[in-house]
């Protein structure tokens, strides 16, 4: 009589009590003990096998998924290795990123290696509105001027606001900029603006130059000097000939104290995942390969370089006061050049060495040429000459409601196009 013992023990449970009780009040059934054993049992039974079952699946969802991934990382490494680099080394392609495109700094070569890497089909990047500057420039970076929607790239020229973009783009969002040699970019700009270029014609791209030379012809060691007694933010456009890169990438231009300027820096660092140097573009491209994982293709697409300009030679006067006017580019170049070569230390020497020579052997076969930039900003053509606000707004007009205020942002940022009296 085991079987009834064990039927004794388990009625004594509250719940096959209450099974009993119930089904007696309620059916008018009254069930053997043996018959309640047993639908105990099997709905503990029953219970048991579905948590076996759920755990099962889940583990083999999880192995699935776990091929799959290998799959891809195999499928990319095989890419990789036709391309003949970094065999066993799996990375995986990050389509996220903002690329601050400073100017005259070789930026657009860039713009083109991060285009070709981007998914033509799935990508999403703001479009540009009715001014070939994006975001409220010179104004920091403001949202409420850029198309709005979710986007995975921002690419172009505007200036860095990393609070800004902390607040909406993804945390998985690499920030990627360029810099130059401060003396080059300087004097890329001075033959940029300088009068008689196409690029002057317009009010607003003869703005600081006019300015300062009073629209006749300066030379450059002249220029320096002059630039440098007379640029501040009350002139609209000042910092092209004053940190344009400092200015680019968020900073204030008119910074004089050493401590605040380095501290500045140090904080720009922390917001930015590779800072690449036009001088030492081969590295700079394959340090960008590494941070997004491209391909070789990518990277060793025909570019426009910058051209490298033959050394002038200042009177003491005139580099004076170049230390004087760039000195935050100075200082910004002298740091993030450092940085990159603490980033090809970290990537490895040797490595790097044989990836220039793999990157060099790539794009012979391409014809590289070395010309300036496309010439960019093209506020100085000849239907954007506004010289008041209004006239300002008028040219903003595709910006609605907008225009106004976004005027208003503009020039509270030296980024109105009149000429000061
Ligand atoms: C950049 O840094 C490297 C390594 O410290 C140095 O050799 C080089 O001269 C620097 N380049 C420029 C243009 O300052």
């Amino acid at each position: 009589m085991c079987y009834q013992y064990m039927a004794m023990k388990f009625a004594r449970f509250k719940h096959l009590f209450w099974m009993k009780t119930s089904l007696r009040r309620f059916f008018g059934i009254k069930l053997p003990r043996i018959l309640l054993y047993f639908t105990f049992v099997s709905t503990v039974m029953f219970l048991a096998s579905l948590i076996l079952l759920s755990t099962r699946t889940v583990k083999s969802t999880h192995r699935h998924l776990e091929a799959r991934n290998r799959k891809v990382f195999t499928k990319e490494s095989a890419l990789q290795n036709e391309n003949g680099l970094d065999k066993g080394n799996f990375c995986q392609k990050h389509r996220r990123y903002v690329y601050v495109k400073t100017h005259k700094t070789g930026s657009t070569t860039v713009s083109s290696v991060l285009n070709s890497h981007n998914d033509k089909d799935t990508i999403k990047m703001p479009r540009k509105r009715c001014v070939p500057f994006s975001g409220g420039y010179p104004g920091r970076y403001n949202f409420e001027f850029a198309q709005q929607g979710d986007f995975d790239v921002v690419d172009g020229h505007f200036r860095y606001n990393p609070e800004e973009f902390r607040r909406h783009m993804p945390p998985d969002t690499k920030y990627i900029t360029i810099i130059r040699e401060p003396w080059s970019n300087f004097q890329s700009c001075y033959n940029y603006y300088k009068p008689d270029t196409r690029v002057s014609q317009g009010q607003c791209s003869k703005s600081p130059m006019n300015y300062v030379t009073n629209g006749e012809y300066v030379a450059l060691e002249d220029f320096v000097v002059l630039a440098n007694e007379v640029l501040d933010p009350s002139i609209s456009w000042y910092f092209r000939f004053k940190n344009y890169q400092a200015h680019d990438l968020g900073l204030d231009p008119m910074m004089t104290d050493d401590v605040i300027i380095n501290r500045e820096i140090l904080k720009l660092d922390e917001k930015l995942d590779l800072v690449m140097i036009m001088e030492y573009m081969e590295e700079s491209l394959i340090l960008l390969k590494n941070e997004l994982c491209m391909n070789w293709e990518d990277i060793s697409k025909p570019g426009r370089n910058a051209r490298e300009y033959e050394k002038v030679y200042l009177s003491t006067e005139a580099q004076n006061a170049f230390y004087q006017l760039d000195n935050v580019d100075i200082a910004l170049y002298k740091y993030f050049n450092e940085t990159l070569w603490k980033k090809v230390d970290e990537y490895g020497r040797t490595k790097m060495a044989q990836d220039v020579i793999t990157l060099r052997s790539k794009m012979k076969t391409q014809d590289v040429l070395l010309k300036e930039p496309r010439s960019e900003p093209k506020f100085g053509r000849e239907n954007y000459r506004p010289t008041t606000k209004q006239e300002l707004t008028q040219r903003l007009a595709c910006y609605d409601t907008q225009a106004s205020k976004l005027a208003d942002y503009m020039m509270q940022n030296s980024g109105g196009c009149y000429e000061p009296t």
